[in-house]
């Protein structure tokens, strides 16, 4: 038997499922939006700052949380299929939790004084930078991992990762992902990922007002009318 012959393995067609695509536009769509209001808030306007700190901290702690997620459910089996390839992630990863020590110092700093603005613009550029790194991991992840992923695994066993992450989330915290998610995808992808939401709870026997719930708090509120309908009309609910 030749060495050159393809064997079952290399004849299976790469993958398709995309478990990164849907969380990382939201990142992206949250990062973006808080950096854009950190360099706009009035450093004078308490309140208008508090509040913009209050959701860099919630955005924070699901970036650490996300993080979290790929190490435990990517990272791990990756290497065990292919030894070396999560290294440079795993320190990226290391890399953003040291950042996110130091953007909370910035906002205690920030908190600690009434001029707030030198405090305020040392916040902006440390985020900023951190910004930039996280866009920079996340299309490495999407451009270079994925296909690795892709053709290492099959469909069901990448659709299998992505539930696990999934039933890790605690159901308050939902809201908060269905937020960031939801106005970051385009039309057909909000209908698919609303889609599979409702039928996994279906699946794992939540009540039936609890999609309904997710809805109307959780993505009603950041659409714009039109795209609110056309979701709705997708998944036959009342506008
Ligand atoms: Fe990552």
């Amino acid at each position: 038997m030749s060495y050159l012959s393809p064997s079952p393995v290399d004849a299976r067609p790469p993958a398709v499922h995309d478990f990164y695509g849907p969380i990382h536009k939201g990142l992206r769509f949250a990062l973006c939006g808080l950096l854009t209001r950190l360099g706009a808030v009035d450093p004078a306007d308490g309140p208008a700052v508090a509040a913009v700190l209050a959701d860099l901290r919630l955005q924070l702690s699901i970036s650490a949380e996300h993080l979290d997620h790929e190490d435990e459910e990517i990272h791990h089996v990756l290497e065990a299929r292919a030894p070396g390839a999560s290294r440079a992630l795993a320190q990226d990863h290391a890399h953003h939790r040291a950042s996110f020590v130091a953007l909370r110092a910035a906002m205690a700093a920030v908190e600690a004084t009434e001029s707030r603005g030198p405090a305020l613009h040392r916040l902006y550029l440390a985020f900023s930078r951190f910004v930039a790194e996280d866009l920079a991991h996340m299309a490495e992840e999407e451009e270079v991992t994925l296909p690795v992923m892709q053709a290492l695994f099959t469909d069901e066993e990448l659709l299998a990762i992505e539930g696990r992450i999934q039933a890790g989330i605690p159901p308050e915290a939902l809201l908060t992902y269905a937020r960031i998610m939801a106005p970051a995808a385009h039309p057909g992808e909000r209908l698919a990922m609303l889609a599979g939401v409702r039928e996994g709870m279906i699946r794992e026997g939540a009540p039936p007002e609890a999609f309904a719930v997710l809805l109307a708090h959780g993505v009603r509120p950041v659409l714009a009318d039109a795209d609110w309908d056309a979701l709705a009309a997708g998944l036959g609910v009342a506008a």
